[in-house]
């Protein structure tokens, strides 16, 4: 895996003429912050050696380099997931090759389901916490130590500080972000109603299919990572209406300019 890792960092360094320490995840209907990028370098992800491809409408596969609000920055359009039928391995390659190529700061995005019943539609989420409910970890089989200790630490698996920071920005822009913790599940089917009110009960604010895996590797790696979900649906059982993919996109795509706002303000005034 680290030779991998190095290979497909080597190979994207190639084509950068930048060097980029914020890497950016972007979630369903979200990869719109890509294009605001400036001087981007795009490289689609078949190119990269051993990177695996992604599969899903609404999510594009590409790595997007360049400048945004003055930061250098590594963003995927588009993120692999374990529903597709990739190892956690594979979900997490890519945080692996943003650790060498010298990411330092993780912005991760999603598309979730509003458990908590103040949530609406379209709200955004900073992630303060995560619920692996994925029966499965990246970090399984034997440890490397040149990447991170055996037993990484996970009891600041959002960084206090970018939490923070999230906080302020919200509260210049005038925005009502919500905080709350994000339950991961496999999917690909969304949750049953009593799914729902379980993972309520265990302390879940939204439920998506991703991110904790990738969330895991950035601790391990020592990246400190900032979540941002777009609550894009109330979660199964609280409306009295059936879940649907093209309803998560309409929303994201509704709160695309808050979004947007949000995120180049987050990196605007990102400390150093
Ligand atoms: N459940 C799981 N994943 C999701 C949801 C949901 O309700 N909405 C968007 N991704």
């Amino acid at each position: 895996m680290t030779l991998q890792s190095k290979e497909a960092a080597t190979f994207i360094q190639e084509k950068l003429n930048i060097e980029p320490t914020v890497g950016l995840i972007l979630g369903s209907g979200l990869g719109v912050l890509a294009e605001e990028i400036e001087n981007p370098v795009i490289i689609p992800y078949q190119e990269i050696p051993h990177f695996p491809e992604s599969t899903v409408s609404g999510h594009k596969g590409q790595l997007v380099a360049g400048q945004l609000q003055g930061r250098q920055v590594l963003a995927m359009q588009g993120r692999f997931h374990y529903y597709e039928g990739y190892d956690m391995k594979q979900v997490t390659f890519p945080v692996r090759v943003m650790k060498e190529i010298g990411i330092e700061t993780l912005f991760v995005t999603n598309a979730a389901g509003g458990i908590n019943k103040e949530f609406e539609p379209g709200n955004l989420m900073v992630i303060t916490d995560h619920i692996n409910n994925m029966g499965d970890n990246p970090l399984m089989g034997s440890n490397d130590e040149e990447l991170g200790p055996r037993f990484p630490d996970m009891s600041e698996a959002y960084d206090r500080a970018l939490i923070q920071h999230a906080e302020q920005s919200a509260d210049r822009l005038g925005m009502q972000v919500k905080k709350g913790v994000y339950v991961g599940n496999t999917g690909p089917a969304y949750e049953t109603g009593a799914e729902i009110r379980m993972l309520r009960i265990l302390g879940g604010d939204a439920v998506g299919m991703s991110t904790v895996p990738e969330v895991t590797a950035a601790n391990h790696a020592g990246i400190r990572v900032l979540g941002i979900s777009c609550i894009s649906n109330m979660a199964a059982g609280i409306l009295d209406q059936p879940l649907t993919h093209d309803e998560v996109i309409e929303t994201t795509a509704r709160v695309r300019e808050d979004f947007l706002g949000f995120v180049k303000d987050l990196l605007k005034t990102l400390p150093a």
